[in-house]
C-alpha cells in the first residue's frame, strides 16, 4: 500500500489508511511503553502513538526525547477516536526528523507578556495565536464578501501621501526625494474620488497613526477596511455599519467555532449581536456618562474609558452620532438642525470594548470645506484635487472606517490588539 503525504486537516479522509504528515513536535509524553507525541503542521494538531515494539527502535527512541519543535516526518495509521480533539489520531510506524531543534525557548510553562511579545516570531506557533489568526482571516474574508455581494468595488488608495486626514499630530512623516510626505492615516479621502467614478467603493490596508500614547487599543502600524458610498446620508450609513458587523459575526460563529473554543470565548454574547443596534446622540452617551458618575461636558471628547462605560451599556454594539464638530475631522458634514453638531458616526463594541468604526456623512459643499481647512489650519495646496470633488458634480456621500485588529480583538475576546496582528507595532516596539 502507498503511503499519501497529507496535511491534519485531511485526516478524516483516510481513516484507516497509512498516511505520512510533516509537521513539528508541540509537545511528548511518556506513559510505559507508549510515547505519545502532539504533531503540528500549521493546518491542525494531532496526537501520534508510538509503541514500544510496532515502531522502528531509533524511531522509538526518537519519540522519547525529541526536542519540542523539531520538524518530522510521521508515518502511520489514521484511526477514528471521538475523544481525540480533531476525532482521530496516528498510529504512528515510523518517524524521520527533519530538523532537530535547539532548546525552544517557549516551553508549555507560562512567560511575562514582554517575553513572549520579545519571541513574537516563535509564539505564533502557539495553538492560541493560530486560531487567533484564522479568525482574523475569517473576519477579512467576511468583509470583503459582503461588501463584493453589495456591488462595492474594491480600489486601492495610496499609502504614501502629501496630506492628512485624521489631523496633523499623529502622522509619519517619510523623505520622498526631498519633499515631506506622510504615511496614510486612512484612505478616506482618495476614496471619495473613487466614489464618484464606481458610486461604492472600498479600500482595505495598512494605515499608520504615530500614537503617542501606550493603550491596549492603540497601533501605529493598523489595517482598516474603509467604504465609501455616493448617495449615502448618514442613516444608510448606519445601516450599513450595522449589516456588515451582523454578517461578520455570524460568519465568523458559523465557520470558526472550534477557534472560539480555543479562545475560551463567551460565544452568547456574540450570539446576542443581532439587529437593530442601539443609536444614541452624543448629548444621549453625555447623560449615560453622567448617571455613571462621570465628570464630562458637552463638547468633551470620548477617550478610552468613556467608550468602555458606554458599551458596557449595551448588550449589542452602539452607535453614536452626532458629535460635536469641534472635536471631529474637517471634512464632517454639519448637522442640518445645529451647526455645531457633525453628522459623524462612531460604533462602539459591546463588553467595554469601545470603538471599532468611525465615520458620518461628508461636507459637500465646496465653499464650507474651503472655509474648514482654514478652521482647522491644514494647508489648501494638498487638498486642491479634493476640492475638485465638490467643483466637478459635487453630491452627498458618506463612508467610515472600520479598524480590523480592534474588531477582531473584540470578536476573539482578546483583552489587548497586540495579538491580533501577526507581527504588531506599538509605541516604542519595533522588534521583531
Ligand atoms: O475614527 P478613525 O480615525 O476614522 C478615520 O480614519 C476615517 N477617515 C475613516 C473613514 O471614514 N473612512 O479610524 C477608524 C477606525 C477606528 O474606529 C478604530 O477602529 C481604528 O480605525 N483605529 C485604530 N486601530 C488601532 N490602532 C489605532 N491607533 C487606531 N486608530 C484608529
Ligand atoms: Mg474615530
Amino acid at each position: 500500500m502507498k503511503t499519501v503525504d497529507i496535511t491534519i486537516d485531511k485526516l478524516g479522509y483516510f481513516s484507516g489508511k497509512e498516511v505520512k504528515l510533516r509537521g513539528w513536535i508541540y509537545n511528548r509524553r511518556s506513559s510505559g511503553k507508549i510515547r505519545f507525541i502532539l504533531l503540528r503542521d500549521g493546518t491542525g494538531i494531532v496526537q501520534c502513538v508510538f509503541v514500544e515494539g510496532q515502531v522502528p527502535e531509533p524511531a522509538f527512541d526518537l519519540a522519547d526525547n525529541i526536542p519540542q519543535e523539531s520538524a518530522v516526518a510521521v508515518t502511520g495509521t489514521v484511526r477514528e477516536d471521538r475523544r481525540a480533539p480533531g476525532g482521530y489520531e496516528l498510529t504512528a510506524t515510523d518517524m524521520q526528523v527533519i530538523s532537530l531543534a535547539e532548546p525552544y525557548p517557549i516551553t508549555p510553562k507560562e512567560h511575562g507578556i514582554e517575553f513572549l511579545m520579545q519571541h513574537r516570531h516563535l509564539w505564533l506557533r502557539s495553538r492560541r495565536q493560530v486560531a487567533i489568526l484564522r479568525i482574523r482571516n475569517e473576519i477579512i474574508k467576511g468583509l470583503r464578501d459582503y461588501l463584493d455581494e453589495q456591488g462595492f468595488l474594491c480600489c486601492d488608495t495610496p499609502i504614501l501621501t502629501p496630506a492628512s486626514v485624521e489631523g496633523t499630530t499623529t502622522l509619519f512623516p517619510v523623505d520622498y526625494y526631498g519633499e515631506q510626505v506622510y504615511l496614510t492615516q486612512s484612505g478616506q479621502l482618495y476614496n471619495e474620488a473613487i466614489c464618484a467614478a464606481v458610486r461604492k467603493t472600498y479600500c482595505f490596508g495598512p494605515t499608520f497613526r504615530a500614537e503617542k500614547s501606550k493603550t491596549r487599543r492603540h497601533l501605529t502600524e493598523f489595517w482598516m477596511l474603509e467604504p465609501e458610498m455616493a448617495f449615502y446620508d448618514l442613516n444608510m450609513t448606519m445601516d450599513l455599519m450595522e449589516d456588515l458587523i451582523c454578517a461578520i459575526v455570524s460568519r465568523v460563529l458559523n465557520r470558526r467555532r472550534e477557534e472560539l473554543k480555543i479562545l475560551e470565548r463567551n460565544i452568547e454574547k456574540l450570539e446576542a449581536v443581532t439587529k437593530p443596534f442601539p443609536r444614541i446622540t452624543y448629548a444621549e452617551a453625555l447623560e449615560i456618562l453622567k448617571k455613571a458618575g462621570m465628570n464630562v461636558q458637552f463638547g468633551d471628547d470620548f477617550g478610552g474609558d468613556e467608550e468602555t462605560v458606554i458599551s458596557q451599556a449595551f448588550e449589542r454594539p452602539v452607535m453614536i452620532h452626532r458629535f460635536p464638530a469641534a472635536i471631529k475631522a474637517f471634512y464632517m458634514k454639519r448637522a442640518p438642525e445645529d451647526n455645531r453638531l457633525a453628522l459623524g458616526v462612531d460604533m462602539l463594541a459591546p463588553e467595554g470594548y469601545g470603538e471599532i468604526i468611525g465615520g458620518g456623512q461628508r461636507e459637500d459643499d465646496l465653499n464650507e470645506l474651503q472655509k474648514r481647512l482654514q478652521e482647522y489650519k491644514l494647508p489648501s495646496e494638498p487638498y486642491q484635487w479634493y476640492l475638485d470633488i465638490r467643483r466637478y458634480g459635487s453630491f452627498p456621500h458618506s463612508g467610515f472606517g472600520l479598524g480590523l485588529e480592534r474588531t477582531v480583538a473584540w470578536i476573539c475576546g482578546l483583552k489587548h490588539v497586540r495579538e491580533t496582528i501577526p507581527f504588531p507595532r506599538l509605541l516604542e516596539k519595533i522588534y521583531p
